[in-house]
């Protein structure tokens, strides 16, 4: 059947009603309207948020109802939408953004980071090829550069921006495979004499299980290495686990050293580890998904030494640099090796260049534009406005030990970065229900880890807005909830 026209008068009613597609691309004056819009209620939200409870207070069953009510029948104003998105993700979520979160990495985003959302949202550049988004390819290019010339790479080092560190750790794996045997790219895990198998501590992030799923070299290839009662890998185990796996007839592949542990913000020995990775003819990585910032940090530096021996890093934008979520970064000094691990050529992409066109030096094909995120936040505070920024969180981090420490609790991890794992007074109750209670309170986020096989209270206080005063009150909420667990014990529990 023909389609049929529209005749202009339809159209143009079409248009003002604001309904149906044209609610998709409104005319600009009703887009400079709903921006405002926008930009007022997300600020007023941003200050109630900073006031109100950490943890989510909405009913989720009266929730579900609710958007089993807009079922895509009857278009609806978008502004009122917005108003309505912002109300829920007020109530129905942890808040990241709010100064008491001592959570995981998750961070209460720069703005210059939010801004690059909306500038790359509006230009919604393709970055697979340097062709079609020459400015946008070479603003990442420049970033990576130099982190990599921070964290004391040589000058040809490369990389890219990644959705993660998962995503930055799968790309170090593969590399790593690759150039350990040629064959890799054709034959896959086929091509190794033996089961390739790679190094982490046990103390890692455990994304090293499903990389090495995704990786197809299977889960039992990732040795999880014992830790020295520190939360640092034990060099003597890692040195026995490569001589053994040698023996059996497997392949050694990688290590994998965490310059930050998630639980714990350890660092594994950088120096030994790349030792023994030069002597065995291994790719050396180090994961430094969130401790990388310290790398802004000229006094602070130093507790990466060892970092610039890696053959591969990750660091995560999105974690300690604050970017706004989906923001990882991955550098190598072999550059060859990233454009031989991904290297494919298509006749419709609009160019084909190692080296340069990001789809074929990485795992991801179409791209955002991510990098904008750190570009902008680094080119407006400088490398001293984030010195000040890791600087600062480590400062609240040894006031939160003091004011722990004086109120009898014990430290059981010695972080140079900015995570406590607590351990209440002895008899008050065991971690979890105190977890529980902060949780319940709404005055704080803090969560249940463990560390060198104890239960802990995890609390990392690495967002950029965190005040004395905050620091003064997860203390203080804490100390009270002892307080009550210890008159709650037989005795008073002392
Ligand atoms: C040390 C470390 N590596 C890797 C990751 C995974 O990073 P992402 O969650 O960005 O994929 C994390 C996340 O917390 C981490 O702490």
């Amino acid at each position: 059947m023909p389609r049929r026209k529209r005749s202009a008068h339809k159209l143009r009613m079409h248009l003002e009603s604001g309904a149906g597609e044209s609610a998709l691309f409104p005319p600009p004056a009703e887009r400079e309207r709903i921006d405002d819009l926008l930009t007022r209620d997300l600020m007023d939200a941003d200050r109630r948020v900073a006031k109100g409870s950490v943890i989510p207070r909405i009913d989720v069953a009266r929730f579900r109802s609710e958007l089993a009510d807009l079922d895509f029948q009857v278009p609806r104003p978008l502004d009122e939408l917005l108003s309505w998105t912002i109300e829920q993700m007020e109530h129905g979520l942890v808040h990241v953004t709010h100064p008491r979160y001592f959570g995981l990495f998750n961070p209460a985003p720069t703005f210059p980071a939010q801004c690059a959302e909306r500038v790359a949202g509006a230009f919604n550049p393709q970055l697979a090829t340097a062709t079609t988004s020459p400015v946008a390819v070479e603003i990442e290019a420049h970033v990576i550069r130099a982190i990599a010339r921070r964290t004391g790479f040589p000058p040809e080092a490369a990389g890219h921006f990644t959705s993660g560190g998962s995503e930055a750790n799968y790309t170090a794996l593969l590399c790593a495979l690759t150039r350990s045997n040629p064959g890799f790219a054709a034959k896959g895990a086929r091509a190794f004499e033996g089961p390739p198998v790679f190094y982490v501590s046990r103390e890692s992030h455990l994304a090293w299980i499903k990389i090495a799923h995704q990786a197809g070299i299977g889960r039992s290839a990732v040795r999880l290495v014992a830790t020295d009662g520190f939360g640092r890998m034990d060099q003597n185990a890692l040195r026995e686990a490569i001589a053994g796996d040698r023996i059996g007839g497997c392949v050694p592949i990688m290590i994998a050293a965490t310059a930050g542990t998630t639980n714990a913000g350890m660092i594994d020995p950088l120096w030994a580890c790349a030792e023994l990775a030069r002597a065995n003819g291994l790719w050396y990585h180090v994961d430094a998904a969130w401790g990388g910032a310290v790398i802004a940090s000229d006094r602070l530096r130093h507790v990466l030494s060892g970092i610039e021996r890696a053959d591969s890093i990750t660091i995560d934008a999105h974690k300690w640099f604050a970017t706004t979520m989906g923001c990882g970064m991955f550098v190598t000094r072999h550059p060859q090796v990233l454009s031989s691990t991904f290297q494919v050529s298509t006749s419709f992409m609009p160019s084909n260049l190692p080296g340069l066109d990001p789809y074929v030096t990485s795992v991801q094909w179409s791209r955002r534009f991510l990098g904008l995120r750190m570009f902008l936040s680094l080119a407006a505070a400088g490398w001293s406005g984030y010195a000040e920024h890791v600087e600062r969180s480590i400062e609240l981090t040894d006031l939160l030990k003091d004011k722990l420490v004086a109120l009898g609790w014990s430290i059981a991890n010695s972080s140079e970065l900015g995570v406590l794992c607590l351990q209440p007074p002895p008899g008050c109750g065991d971690v979890r229900s105190i977890v529980a209670r902060v949780l319940a309170s709404g005055r704080a986020w803090v969560a249940v880890a463990s560390f060198e096989g104890s239960d802990i209270i995890r609390a990392c206080v690495t967002h950029g807005e965190t005040t004395e005063d905050d620091v003064h009150e997860l203390a203080r909420t804490l100390d009270l909830i002892v307080e009550t667990g210890r008159e709650q014990q037989p005795f008073g529990g002392r």
